[in-house]
């Protein structure tokens, strides 16, 4: 048995950033370059609003929504079907993925998210997750409270107005008909309830990289972080025997 010294890539990388900053679309072709696991953690928040909609809770009631959090297994795994989607969302057999993007979850995600009960559920199996390395996790907390020990922290930043146009510029491309006055002042809203809510609030972990994608495109901010992967390595010590 000899005591060895290497270095190694990121095995744990963390893409935090408020909502439509573009985390998915990066994070899931870094994952697939790098052959890691890529784990969008807003679908399971968004599974569980679905989820509570769908039985008709009382969004209000924090303490049955915490329940269905915690009773039910939510499952995030690799995308089984080139639709454009970045993981499959699995809940009691069934696959839910689009049912997470619908409009009425859009509303009351952020709300649902607040509950602390809820974060205590979903952060847990985040982790068990996360710790297993090569993987890429998406979300607000994971550098600051989900995977702190991360290899690598990434915090993808846009201002409201940017990512408004982004998304503005999506649904228009899909040939539907979009107001972006509305889209911005929803973008606002959720950045203030995702970073003043009293638990694991959105914001920079101390040890993360701000990307400012205000003035790149989706290729530039890719290979901004690609170079950030190739000069970020891990300390590995252990004995080998
Ligand atoms: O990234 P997204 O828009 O799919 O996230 C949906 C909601 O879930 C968003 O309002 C913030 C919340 N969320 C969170 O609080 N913590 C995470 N790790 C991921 C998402």
């Amino acid at each position: 048995m000899k005591f060895v010294s290497e270095i190694h890539p990121p095995s744990i990388i963390a893409i935090d950033g408020p909502a439509a900053s573009g985390k998915s679309t990066i994070g899931k072709r870094l994952a697939d370059k790098l052959g890691y696991l890529f784990f969008d953690t807003g679908l399971m928040y968004r599974a569980v609003t679905w989820l509570a909609l769908q039985r008709r809770l009382d969004l209000g009631n924090e303490a049955a929504v915490t329940t269905l959090a915690e009773s039910v297994p939510i499952e995030v795994q690799p995308a089984s079907q080139p639709d454009g989607r970045s993981c499959d969302v699995i809940v009691e057999g069934v696959d839910i993925t689009w049912e997470t993007r619908r409009p009425e979850v859009d509303a009351n995600v952020s709300a649902i998210s607040a509950y602390p009960g809820v974060r205590r559920a979903l952060s847990a199996q985040q982790r068990r997750i996360g710790q297993r390395g090569n993987v890429v996790m998406v979300g607000r907390d994971i550098g600051t409270v989900v995977l702190p020990d991360a290899d690598l922290k990434i915090y993808l930043d846009a201002t409201p107005e940017e990512r408004a146009r982004r998304r503005y510029d999506e649904i228009i491309a899909r040939g539907e008909i979009a107001d972006y006055d509305e889209i911005l002042a929803k973008v606002i809203e959720r950045d203030r309830i995702d970073s003043t809510r009293d638990v694991a609030p959105l914001k920079v972990a101390e040890d993360a990289i701000v990307v400012d994608s205000d003035k790149l495109n989706a290729e530039e901010v890719f290979q901004q972080i690609l170079v950030l992967c190739k000069t970020t390595h891990r300390p590995y010590l252990g004995f080998m025997s």
